[in-house]
């Protein structure tokens, strides 16, 4: 209520990434004076992959790029969260500007190109976190990307390079195939492209396991919700055949359709997020959970702004869900009333548990 009386409206005053840098800038230096980690709530936690969830509701890749902000996201109520797109070679993105708000869609597109710090460094910020007691509370996904001037033929040693770097940090590991703002990176989504480079990601990750006397991190792939049916049924084959952990769907679309805002926002190159992502990347996840059963971890993301959301990605398939608009547009308080609305949709609906919810609505649709 206070963020979307005062707060939001003079940071919607801003640039829309200079808001964003002030407000993970703020976070982080000032995550000491938000309330503790919220007390765990049997209804929600999940143990996925190897890691305890306290609740499903996670940080979207993009957010936290750098890494910065680690230990807020837990004390904001979330359940998970996603660092980066960390890319090997450290990169400015694109010219800005480069992110708007399409308020009357609730709606941004976005067009950073991963500018990052590049991997070396973004693994001596984690190991400073480490070393404050900063990780362990929530699972942290590192979500790597295709270095801009890495050619394609060479990207799977560039995605290799950066779990070298970043292994030791990660409880999960995300390959990025689905940006629309790294020119040809959506291409890598193609079976053979992709098989590449989860073999060189596979070898790096036994490697760095057999050393540590550990378990091999999961991997997950996260997907594009412009690929066709045929394409979304090839990946969720591969990654059953390659041993994969999960999918996480989705990243922001390209399409541009029935948008209520201007024609020259909505005409912004860069990727949509947000409400009109909602129903399509919820379709696509019903599909890859037909086709994948319980095979595999899916994180639903695109467009939950509420429980309301958050529950109909669960139906679909999603174990897990992630927030990148809605928090914008909701402000700090947005994992938690998500959360809270679950717990209340697990407890009215009778279930033990939410993992009972998972799937019970992926029969039907597309
Ligand atoms: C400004 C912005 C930057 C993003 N950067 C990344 C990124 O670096 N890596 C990535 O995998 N997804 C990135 N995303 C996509 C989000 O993680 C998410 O998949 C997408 O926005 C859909 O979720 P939403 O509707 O909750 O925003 C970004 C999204 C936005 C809006």
């Amino acid at each position: 209520m206070l963020y979307r009386r005062f707060a939001r409206p003079l940071l919607f005053r801003l640039d829309a990434e200079r808001a964003h840098e002030l407000a993970v800038s703020g976070l982080s230096r000032g995550w000491r004076a938000l309330p503790g980690v919220p007390k765990e709530d049997p209804l929600l936690a999940q143990d996925l992959m190897g890691c305890h969830f306290p609740n499903p509701v996670g940080l979207a890749a993009g957010f936290d790029k750098y890494a910065r902000a680690v230990a807020a996201w837990p004390r904001l109520g979330f359940g998970f969260a996603e660092i980066g797109t960390v890319t090997w070679r450290p990169q400015p993105g694109n010219p800005r500007p480069r992110v708007f708000r399409l308020p009357d869609d609730r709606a941004l597109i976005n067009r950073l190109g991963f500018n990052n710090h590049g991997a070396g460094r973004t693994a001596g910020r984690l190991a400073r976190h480490r070393r404050r007691g900063h990780l362990g509370r929530v699972p942290l996904g590192i979500n790597l990307g295709k270095s801009k001037r890495t050619p394609p033929e060479e990207a799977p040693s560039d995605y290799a390079e950066s779990l070298k770097h970043l292994w030791p940090y990660a409880d999960y590991v995300v390959v990025n195939v689905s940006s629309p703002n790294t020119p040809g990176l959506r291409d890598l989504q193609e079976e053979s492209e992709l098989a590449g480079i989860l073999d060189a990601l596979a070898a790096v990750n036994r490697a760095r396991a057999e050393a540590a006397g550990s378990a091999p991190l999961p991997l997950l792939v996260k997907l594009a919700p412009d690929l066709e049916p045929a394409q979304l049924d090839a990946i969720v084959d591969l990654a059953l055949a390659r041993d994969l952990a999960g999918l996480i769907i989705s990243n922001t679309t390209i399409a541009r359709e029935d948008l209520a805002s201007p024609a020259s926002l909505a005409a912004e190159a860069g990727g949509l997020s947000g409400g009109p992502l909602r129903e399509r990347s919820t379709q696509m996840l019903a599909r890859a959970r037909r086709r994948a059963g319980d095979g595999l971890v899916l994180i639903g993301v695109g467009g939950v702004f509420t429980a309301d959301d958050a529950w109909a990605k669960i139906a679909a398939g999603a174990s897990l869900v992630q927030v990148y608009t809605g928090f914008v547009y909701g402000g700090p308080g947005t994992a938690r009333r998500i959360a809270d609305g679950l717990a209340e949709y697990v407890h009215r609906a009778g279930l033990a548990s939410i993992s009972a919810a998972v799937g019970t609505a992926a029969e039907g649709g597309a």
